[in-house]
C-alpha cells in the first residue's frame, strides 16, 4: 500500500534537490504537468520534482521506497496513454528529467551518442547531425518529447521500417531503480552476451521499472540524397505490394513510408482549406514515401523510373514528388497534422494497433465491413506507419453529430477492432504504451503467460510499487491466476 507523502516527507525530498528542483503542486507553475494533450486525465501529483542528476534521483528514491511514496516519471509529457499523469490516490510525486538534458558525448568510431533522459528528441537529432551523423527517431512530437520518454515507451514513429523502434537503436542504459540503487551500462558495445539484457527489460516498462537517466544511442551515417513523395493508390492492398515492389528494384532505401486514407486528406482540407494537396483527384488512399541514401547513388532518377513502372503497371493511380525542400516539408505536414485534425473533429474512438505487414490490408478491409455494420454512418480515419504494421484507427461520427450521441457504440467498436487485431496476431497497443488508459485491455487481450512474467518482474524489483503505480499493472492483481 502507498502512502500519502506528509508536509515533513515533502521536506526531506526538496532537501534532496536545489531551489528549482521542487515545486509544489497547486502553484502556477505546477500546472503543466497536470495535463497530459488528449485531455483524458488531470493530474493531482503530490509535488513536482525536477532533479540534476542521478546521485539525487537516487536519493529522492531512497525516501520514497522507504515510506511507500509513489513517484511517476515524467519526460516532454506528449505520451497519449496517460503514463506521465498521476490521478492516484494518495498522490505520487511527479519527476520530470527535463533538467538532465545534456548530450554528453558523440562517440565518432563507435557510431554513437551518449544523452541525458531530460534531452528533447529535436536537440539530440540537431546535436548528431551537427557532428555529421544522423539519429533516425523521428515522431510528430520530436520538438518536445524526450529521449526518457521515448525509452520508456520504446518509442516508434516513421523511420521504423528501416531502423526499428528507439529500442533498436539502443546500446546501453542508466537507471536509478526503486531501491535508489544506479544501474548504470552505458558502454557502446554492439555485442554484450552476459546475462539477462536489462536495457530491454528497462525500454518499454513506462516508468514502472526503474527511472531512465541517459542512454547511448546508434547513430547512422548522413543521408546524402532524399527523395520524397505521394503515391496515389486504390486500395491498401497496394500499399503493401508497392513497398515490395520498390525493395525488390531499388533495396534498403526507403526510410518511411506512411498510409493516408483521403478521409484524413479531406479533414486536413476543412481545417487548412487554403493547403494545397500534390495529388489530383483525391485518390481514397495515398502514401507518403520517403527514401534516402547515404552515398551519392543517383536516387532521384531511379526512383523515377521505379514510379513510371508502377504507373505503368497500375499499382499506383497518380504521384508526385518533392521538387524542393518546402514541398517535402508540405508532404511532411499533411502527415503530421493529421492526428491534430482528428483531434479537432472529436472521435468516438482511436486505436494504436498492429499486424503483420501481410494481414494490413485484410485488416482495413475487414474492420471498415465491422464499424459498416455498427452503423454505416459512421466515419474513419485510418492512416499510419504500413511499412511496419502499425496503423492508427480513428473512428468518428457523422458529419454534425457530437461524439456523445455515440458513446453507446464505443465498446462495440473497441471489442471490433481488438477482435480482428488479435485473430490476426497482432497488438492493440503497438507505439503508444499502456499507460493508465488500456490496463484493463491489458488484462482482456494480453499473453497470459507474459501477464504472469510481467507480475512477477514488477513484485522482485519494485516491491513496494512505488514507481508510476497503476501503470500497465494495475489490472493484473496480485493473486491473478493464468
Ligand atoms: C502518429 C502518432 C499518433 O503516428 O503516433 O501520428
Ligand atoms: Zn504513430
Amino acid at each position: 500500500m502507498l502512502a500519502d507523502p506528509s508536509m515533513y516527507l515533502l521536506g526531506l525530498i526538496a532537501g534532496c534537490l536545489d531551489e528549482d528542483g521542487f515545486i509544489e503542486a497547486d502553484s502556477d507553475m505546477a500546472q503543466r504537468y497536470l495535463v497530459e494533450p488528449l485531455g483524458l486525465y488531470q493530474g493531482t501529483p503530490a509535488a513536482i520534482i525536477r532533479p540534476t542528476s542521478a546521485e539525487q534521483i537516487s536519493a529522492v528514491i531512497r525516501i520514497c521506497n522507504h515510506h511507500h511514496i509513489g513517484v511517476v516519471p515524467y519526460g516532454g509529457g506528449t505520451g497519449v496513454v496517460g503514463g506521465q499523469v498521476c490521478i492516484e490516490s494518495p498522490p505520487s510525486v511527479v519527476l520530470s528529467l527535463e533538467r538532465m538534458n545534456s548530450i554528453r558525448a558523440v562517440l565518432d568510431n563507435d557510431w554513437a551518442v551518449v544523452a541525458e533522459a531530460g534531452v528533447i528528441l529535436a536537440d539530440l537529432k540537431e546535436a548528431v547531425d551537427a557532428a555529421d551523423r544522423m539519429f533516425p527517431l523521428s515522431l510528430a512530437a520530436e520538438g518536445s518529447c524526450q529521449i526518457g520518454g521515448n525509452l520508456a515507451t520504446n518509442a516508434g514513429g516513421v523511420q521504423v521500417l528501416r531502423y526499428g523502434n528507439i529500442r533498436d537503436l539502443t546500446l546501453g542504459i542508466e537507471a536509478v531503480m526503486a531501491d535508489g540503487s544506479v544501474y548504470s551500462d552505458l558502454e557502446p558495445l554492439r555485442k554484450n552476451n552476459t546475462g539477462y539484457d536489462l536495457r530491454h527489460l528497462l525500454i518499454g516498462s513506462e516508468g514502472t521499472l526503474g527511472v531512465i537517466t541517459a542512454a547511448t544511442l546508434k547513430v547512422f551515417p548522413k543521408p546524402v540524397e532524399t527523395v520524397t513523395g505521394m503515391l496515389a493508390i486504390s486500395l491498401p492492398e497496394d500499399a503493401v505490394n508497392v513497398l515490395g515492389y520498390i525493395r525488390e528494384r531499388l533495396g534498403y532505401v526507403v526510410s518511411a513510408f506512411e498510409l493516408i486514407a483521403g478521409s484524413g486528406v479531406k479533414f486536413i482540407d476543412d481545417f487548412y482549406p487554403d493547403s494545397p494537396d500534390p495529388l489530383d483527384n483525391h485518390p481514397a488512399w495515398r502514401v507518403l514515401i520517403e527514401f534516402s541514401s547515404s552515398s551519392k547513388s543517383n536516387l532521384v532518377v531511379r526512383s523515377s523510373t521505379v514510379f513510371e513502372e508502377l504507373l505503368l503497371s497500375g499499382q499506383i493511380t497518380g504521384g508526385s514528388i518533392a521538387r524542393n525542400e518546402s514541398q517535402r516539408r508540405h508532404m511532411w505536414w499533411m502527415r503530421e497534422t493529421i492526428p491534430e485534425c482528428n483531434a479537432r473533429v472529436g472521435g468516438i474512438a482511436s486505436f494504436d494497433i498492429s499486424v503483420p505487414i501481410s494481414k494490413v490490408a485484410s485488416f482495413i478491409m475487414d474492420a471498415q465491413s465491422a464499424i459498416n455494420d455498427i452503423d454505416p454512418d459512421l466515419r474513419i480515419n485510418c492512416y499510419g506507419h504500413v511499412g511496419d504494421g502499425n496503423l492508427h484507427y480513428n473512428v468518428f461520427t457523422p458529419d454534425c453529430v457530437a461524439a456523445f450521441e455515440y458513446d453507446h457504440c464505443a465498446d462495440l467498436i473497441k471489442t471490433a477492432i481488438y477482435d480482428l487485431v488479435q485473430v490476426r496476431g497482432g497488438s492493440f497497443s503497438a507505439e503508444h504504451g499502456i499507460g493508465r488508459l488500456k490496463t484493463s485491455d491489458l488484462v482482456k487481450y494480453g499473453n497470459p503467460a507474459k501477464l504472469s512474467i510481467i507480475r512477477t518482474i514488477k513484485d522482485a524489483l519494485d516491491p513496494n510499487g512505488i514507481l508510476n503505480p497503476s501503470v500497465l499493472m494495475a489490472a493484473l492483481s496480485d493473486e491473478m491466476s493464468f
